[in-house]
């Protein structure tokens, strides 16, 4: 009799659980977004090897799906794709029903195959924060409509087909933090920032072009990548207002005039000011602490400053400096503090250094194509090409 009275009791909880998941399941998601998921899901595929969508089951709560994550009766947060580093992605397209999601405050898509363009229904998700879609073959251009996304922190499209500009009603937006657009096909100009939040701009690998004007970027950056565009014009008035940057890589552009002595006081660990057309003496305030500095192919021209001696690893080749090479470098060479220095394809006239000394093994030093004869024979880049000394005719002229 109490055995019965058990097994009563049991069925009783067990069948109020059961009724319990069946009301969640039919009850809680807002019908737009059941609609949506299911539109969502018919336009993408698993790669082979992911099984993302197996627990999409739409007889079930999609508020227990892999990576839908609900907020009462609304879709909160969706990360499509399994986030486990290596996973193969998904294919197929980013549906337009997605902007249905209008509660959505973090979109995310991992790295696979999905093809097409951005649904400019993401205009319509105004409580989007953050929308990452990055490494796959996302074509067409940034919708000019994501400016109304005006709670929207991060973007990141980087790693994709982008092409077109970007679109200056994006800059506008006042709560960007992150915005990351590198490796796609961008062209144009750089918009305006307004935001005075921002800290991260990486834009590198693109085809941008023109010129940054002062009061474009805010002060707030502490990250700024535009290596790999086209970038032209001077950087002298942008760089002393971004007194937070503690990385900043402009390389492989045309940026002209001269490299404003602030950016060596900047707490960077890699200065990389390479391949431009910058210009003029360089002249660290102070002895510089940034353990690698590139400034190499550029027009740079001036001594060498002996407050580069602090530097780890110093590219100075393919420039114009003239003199002799500061006593303080060379000695620090030699005690093994400075790792590399290149000063090959420059016109320099001397190098304080005993032809007897032993140069320390870990250490590289290149010299070639110089005023001068290289007083130590030391293996060079295959690129400072074989010649040892740079012609006379070349020499005259800057002898005065
Ligand atoms: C940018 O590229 C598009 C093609 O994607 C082209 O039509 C447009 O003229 C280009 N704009 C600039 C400023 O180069």
């Amino acid at each position: 009799m109490i055995m019965m009275n058990k097994m009563f009791v049991s069925v009783t909880i067990n069948l109020f659980i059961i009724i319990n998941q069946i009301h969640i399941s039919y009850a809680i998601l807002d019908p737009n977004d059941f609609l949506a998921l299911q539109s969502i899901k018919k336009s993408l595929q698993d790669m082979p090897g992911s099984t993302f969508f197996s627990s999409w089951d739409f007889t079930g709560d999609p508020c227990n799906f892999a990576g839908v994550f609900c907020s009462g009766e609304r879709v909160i947060s969706l990360n499509l794709g399994d986030p486990r580093a290596g996973a193969p992605g998904l294919s197929g397209r980013l549906d337009p029903a997605i902007g249905k999601l209008t509660q959505l405050a973090e979109l995310t898509v991992v790295p696979g195959r999905i093809m097409g363009q951005l649904p400019a229904t993401l205009s319509e998700l105004k409580s989007l924060r953050f929308l990452a879609i990055s490494r796959n073959f996302i074509s067409g251009e940034i919708p000019a409509t994501l400016n109304q996304l005006t709670e929207l922190r991060t973007l990141d499209l980087s790693y994709n087909q982008l092409s077109g500009s970007i679109p200056w009603g994006v800059g506008s937006l006042t709560a960007l933090t992150n915005v990351v657009l590198c490796h796609n096909h961008l062209n144009g100009s750089l918009p305006y920032f307004a935001s005075q939040v921002l800290t991260r701009l990486d834009l590198k690998h693109n085809s941008l072009s023109g010129s940054i004007q002062p009061g474009s970027l805010p002060s707030s950056l502490q990250y700024l990548s535009l290596s790999w565009n086209q970038f032209e014009g001077p950087v002298e008035y942008v760089l002393p207002q971004l007194t937070r940057l503690n990385y900043l890589d402009l390389s492989l552009n045309r940026f002209t005039g001269p490299i404003p002595s602030c950016v060596f006081s900047f707490p960077i660990t890699n200065l990389q000011l390479e391949r431009n057309m910058f210009t003029g003496p360089v002249q660290p305030f102070n002895e510089v602490s940034i353990p690698t500095v590139d400034l190499s192919h550029n027009m740079l021209y001036g001594e060498v400053s002996a407050l580069f001696s602090t530097v780890e690893n110093l590219y100075l080749n393919n420039n114009r400096f003239t003199g002799a090479v500061p006593t303080s470098l060379m000695d620090r060479l030699m005690a093994g503090n400075v790792q590399l220095l290149y000063l090959q394809h420059n016109f320099l006239t001397g190098v304080p250094i005993n032809p007897m000394a032993a140069i320390p093994l870990s250490t590289s030093l290149c010299l070639q194509y110089n005023c001068m004869v290289p007083p130590v024979q030391t293996p060079c880049p295959l690129e400072a090409g074989s010649q040892k000394t740079r012609p006379t005719s070349q020499c005259m002229q800057w002898k005065g």
